[in-house]
């Protein structure tokens, strides 16, 4: 049993209750950040709390803490589950008394802290994906608690044996269901650009970031279906994995073609974590 905090108390993650005046309960009227991190730290903490910060402003979404106080509960929260290595969820709800579509404008927000634990899959892991229409709606920008595309996807992907479900939106490939996706043609890496149809994912930026100072050119450009199946590699990033190559779409072998600058930034990643 883990130690989970929500509004201002600790206690047993299956003892936290959630009120009804909580709108994630009716109307998943919330947001949400992951991370992961080893021996008391956060693994690019600072980036984790600023996008959920500027998520919660973005909807409007009253903070009650400062980002240094949100830091410390986090840590409180790890400190008290003595993981080694663990994945950390933390959602800001709104409140109201009651449900209403509209909101009442109140100071006062719901957070909700859990860590369990947690550790990447193996360097050499290879995924299989399955593919699906992205059927969500065009706010993928924010990391609200609205999710059942993903879920659903997640769902049908576990039932095939797949690992992750791409998503093609217009015969573009967006991201996965819990996943940004890149792929590497001609030793050069393509990914989606950041706008309202993917989740600017905090770990596709590191591996731009190492791209750089690995000499791998890239480009932020929207790339299709048929690319993707074409690609020299697929490279599949997020918190709970970093970076992962995907080896078939839908059964398909894929990818396979030259794996070297993947690998590398799979290894430069795993490095920057474990350094961390
Ligand atoms: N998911 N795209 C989507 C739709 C995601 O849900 C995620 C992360 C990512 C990758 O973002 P990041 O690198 O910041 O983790 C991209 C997390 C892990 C989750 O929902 O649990």
């Amino acid at each position: 049993m883990s130690i989970a905090y929500y509004n201002g108390q600790f206690c047993d993650y299956s003892d936290i209750k959630i009120s009804l005046t909580d709108r994630c309960v009716f109307f998943g009227d919330g947001i949400y950040d992951a991370a992961i991190g080893k021996c008391g730290r956060i693994y690019l903490e600072d980036e984790h709390l600023d996008r959920f910060i500027s998520n919660a402003k973005r909807l409007n979404i009253p903070l009650i803490h400062s980002k240094t106080k949100i830091s410390e509960l986090i840590h409180e929260t790890i400190d008290k589950n003595r993981f080694e290595q663990y994945f950390i969820y933390f959602q800001l709800s709104r409140y109201s008394e009651e449900r209403t579509h509209s909101f009442e404008d109140s100071n006062d927000s719901n957070l909700l802290i859990t860590v369990r634990e947690h550790t990447l899959p193996a360097p050499n892991k290879k995924l299989k994906l399955t593919k699906a229409d992205d059927i969500r709606y065009k706010m993928c920008d924010i990391k609200t608690l609205n999710l059942l595309p993903a879920v659903m996807a997640s769902k049908r992907a576990e039932l095939g044996g797949y690992d992750e479900t791409v998503f093609v939106r217009d015969g573009i490939v967006t991201e996965c269901a819990h996943s940004n996706v890149a792929i590497i043609k001609n030793e050069a890496l393509y990914t989606h650009p950041t706008n309202n149809l993917i989740l600017p994912g905090i770990t596709r930026a590191r591996m731009l970031f190492t791209c750089k100072s690995l000499g791998i050119p890239y480009k932020e450009i929207p790339f299709s279906y048929a690319e993707l199946i074409n690609a020299d590699s697929i490279l599949i990033t997020s918190t709970t994995k970093l970076a992962v190559i995907a080896d078939s779409v839908n059964g398909i072998n894929v990818g396979n073609t030259n794996n070297s600058q993947a690998r590398a930034l799979i290894s430069a990643l795993r490095d920057d974590f474990f350094r961390s």
